[in-house]
């Protein structure tokens, strides 16, 4: 069978999860996609660093537009991150006619109303199923499993780098910056950590959320964040003794027709579900007409992330539909329809 070709733009912590699974089950993968899959070059920053036993036998290259140029390559993975190279390369790749997979919620958060209507013209997928709570399949039930609901809310963790935190702070008293050292070194948090510390992460798979669940484009700048960085450990052990843990929260729910959301540390009962995950877990809680439906699992970190990339590429070798768009004829709505909090 001929093979569909993989050409990858990062090696970090995604990257190299995605490489080391299609290595490990290289076999596995090539049933349930119907092919093999092989990953035939990858991009990187710097040639210099020891990078033992990944990816041994791709091409590499600092040329981020190679895989986008490509001939050979069937489906560019964009794991690099940030908002500009990651732009460059997706345009270039759908303008190419190549699929495209994805990690970069940043991106699809800020420059989403460019890139989804693209891969739409260009009849090409752009997958990103790993962008919203790392390994846990949240979007495909939303777009598909769930897709007979009129969903009202969602709500949840979003961001393990700052569940991590708040975890390590309330069960090992651990200071704040020892915490995010210990997230950034398991590779967690983003390049820049700032983004998971002060919700604007968890906001950026909030506005993606939001799109899948209503058809609604929430802009960024309209959502209320609040983040972590100012809560103390007193905060949490006062709340303890008041039978509440302090989560990081993302929240959207629909108001007499109009939606609101924001992210904000909140008080959640001990007793609840959400209050009992810890560590680098996420968890989506979705209520729509089915009732509520909670998804848990890993939010970050190298082989959850890797699993949802890889999902988006069997679906690709598979040849399924494009779902660039969340669902089909889901259109860029104004944002008439947003309610700020304070109003809610
Ligand atoms: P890392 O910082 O670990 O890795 C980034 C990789 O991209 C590195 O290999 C780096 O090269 C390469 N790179 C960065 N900029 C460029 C550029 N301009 N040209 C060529 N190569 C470049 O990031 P992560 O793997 O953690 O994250 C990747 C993406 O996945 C981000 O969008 C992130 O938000 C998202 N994500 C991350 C998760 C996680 O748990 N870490 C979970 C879910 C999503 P070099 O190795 O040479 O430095
Ligand atoms: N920095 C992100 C987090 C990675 O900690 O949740 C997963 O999107």
């Amino acid at each position: 069978d001929k093979p569909l070709v993989i050409g990858m733009a990062g090696l970090g912590t995604v990257g190299s999860g995605v490489a080391r699974l299609l290595e490990d089950n290289a076999e596995s993968i090539a049933k349930r996609a119907g092919r093999p899959v092989k990953l035939k070059s990858v991009v990187v920053r710097s040639m210099d660093k020891e990078r033992v036993g990944a990816a041994k036998d791709a091409e590499y290259t600092t040329d981020l537009l190679a895989p986008a140029n490509d001939p050979e390559v069937d489906v560019v993975l964009e794991l690099i991150g940030g908002t500009t190279a990651a732009r460059d390369l997706i345009v270039a790749a759908l303008e190419n006619g190549k699929h495209v997979v994805t990690a970069n919620k940043a991106l699809l958060a800020e420059h989403g109303d460019e890139i989804f209507p693209l891969a739409r013209r260009k009849n090409l997928h752009l997958g990103f199923e790993a962008s919203v709570a790392g390994g846990i399949p949240i979007l495909q039930p939303i777009r598909d499993t769930l897709a007979a609901n009129e969903l009202f809310s969602v709500m949840g963790i979003l961001n393990g780098t700052a569940n991590f935190i708040l975890t390590q702070m309330s069960r090992q008293c651990m200071p704040f910056d020892e915490a995010l050292a210990q997230a950034q070194e398991k590779g967690y948090a983003e390049a820049d950590p700032t983004l998971d510390i002060e919700g604007i992460d968890a906001a950026h798979k909030l506005v993606l959320l939001v799109q899948l669940a209503f058809g609604l484009n929430y802009p960024l700048e309209k959502l209320r964040i609040w983040g972590i960085s100012r809560v103390t450990p007193m905060d949490i052990a006062f709340a303890r003794q008041m039978g509440y843990e302090i989560k990081l929260l993302g929240t959207a729910r629909k108001v007499d027709g109009k939606v609101t959301a924001g992210v904000y540390p909140a008080l959640v009962p001990s007793h609840f579900l959400l209050a009992k995950v810890e560590g680098s877990y996420n968890a989506v809680r979705l209520e729509g007409n089915a009732g509520p439906v909670m998804l848990y699992g890993y939010g970050a970190g190298d082989l959850p992330t890797a699993s949802a990339v890889l999902a988006d590429v069997i679906a690709i070798a598979r040849n399924c539909e494009p779902n660039n768009l969340g669902f089909p004829g889901m259109e860029f709505p104004t944002d008439a329809d947003i309610l700020d909090l304070d109003e809610a």
